[in-house]
């Protein structure tokens, strides 16, 4: 079993950290939610105690499948949805259920760690294929990979889109040597700029694209609620893989966090959470284009709660963590997410969990200390 976190987090968080893939909790509407699981508790107190649909309760499935429909332009019935816990849960049942030892998976270097462990946990071989700014090289694909692995609305860790000419070369690379497609559609939900581009699940003719949502980043990731989308095909294996593992989640969960998305909660708290992010993001990059530009280039992203930034020279990310680790600031290096690319050196800001007045203590703070590191 590989490690699936490069990360070494600190026990205690620094006071201004930009740690990635955690949410703001203090914004979460508590009251609202403890409604909704009040009403899951009665109406499950009401229900026999048995076990429960494998692909997860069906308002909860319903609520997704509007969801998608709505926000993603991804189209599908309640019944194509499978209820998921978090979408590391959605990526190891479809590994399960196309990998064979030995056999090929292919996933963006840098990448996501987590997935790149799941796979090799398989035995499966795992072959790390190069970025650009357009996303995955599909070119540099190789020949033989039976699953492919992406994250086109926010690059996981770099944050740009997948260009349209790649998602639709990607989709001909899969029909042609009929490869399964994992599009990882994490940190989708807030987008900034830009017009938002075609998911593969929408453009897939072939049926080749299992869409994996979450709502790790909407919700906060203890929720361990996510979601699989899956070629027809797929539906029927990804439920036995499920039945034999954990058969189905914590239905209290489903059915509150249902009530939560058909009651309009979801969206609202979206909405909220949408204009928080935002500032947040434009504090990030008016400190990243302003003053510390002489350092940092950053890779614009046009979604996501985290966005990457380049360093220039001599700046080092061992020296930069280091140095703002020792300022209270907690920073986190791009390195760990590379396999085969060099790395450039660089950095990943999350701000999913730093208000807007520390992005611009910290930052202002840097800007301080950095004459010393870089020199
Ligand atoms: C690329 C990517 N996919 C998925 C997730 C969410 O995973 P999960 O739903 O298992 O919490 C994350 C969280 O950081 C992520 O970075």
């Amino acid at each position: 079993m590989p490690d699936s976190l490069p990360l070494s987090r600190p026990s205690v968080p620094p006071p201004l950290d930009f740690m990635g893939g955690a949410t703001d909790k203090s914004l979460f509407p508590f009251d609202v939610w403890r409604r909704c699981v009040n009403h899951a508790l009665r109406a499950q107190a009401r229900s026999p105690g048995m076990y429960r649909d494998v692909a997860g309760e069906q308002e909860l499935r319903l609520a997704i499948s509007r969801y998608l429909a709505f926000n993603r332009a991804v189209s599908s019935n309640w019944d194509d949805v499978i209820v998921t816990q978090g979408a590391q849960h959605a990526l190891d049942l479809m590994a399960r259920i196309t990998l064979r030892p030995g056999e090929v998976a292919a996933l963006e270097d840098p990448g996501y760690p987590p997935a790149h462990a799941c796979f090799t946990a398989t035995g499966a071989r795992v072959v790390p294929v190069p970025v650009d700014g357009q996303g995955l090289i599909v070119s540099k694909l190789p020949d033989k990979a039976r699953l492919v692995y992406v994250t086109p609305s926010h690059q996981f860790p770099l944050g740009m889109p997948m260009s349209l000419e790649r998602r639709v070369e990607l989709l001909e690379w899969a029909q042609k040597r009929g490869a399964v497609i994992i599009e990882d559609d994490y940190d989708c939900e807030y987008r900034f700029e830009g017009r938002p581009m075609e998911p593969l699940k929408s453009l897939d003719r072939a049926g080749l694209v299992a869409y994996v949502g979450t709502f790790s980043k909407t919700i906060f990731p203890e929720l361990r609620v996510g979601y699989v989308v899956p070629p027809a095909s797929l539906h029927g294996p990804l439920l036995k893989a499920r039945r034999i593992t954990d058969c189905h989640g914590c239905t209290l969960t489903q059915s509150a966090l249902a009530a939560f998305m058909l009651n309009g909660d979801f969206a609202k708290h979206l909405r909220r959470m949408h204009g928080i992010y935002a500032a947040r993001r434009a504090m990030l990059l008016d400190h990243l284009h302003g003053e510390l530009a002489r350092w940092f280039e950053p890779i614009v992203p046009t979604a996501g709660i985290h966005l990457a930034a380049r360093l220039r020279a001599p700046l080092t990310e061992q020296a930069l963590v280091g140095a703002a680790r020792a300022a209270s600031i907690g920073l986190y290096g791009l390195a760990p997410f590379h396999r085969r690319a060099r790395p450039q050196p660089g950095l990943i800001f999350g701000y999913g969990s730093i208000a807007v007045e520390h992005i611009d203590a910290a930052l202002t703070k840097l800007a301080g200390i950095l004459p010393r590191v870089g020199r």
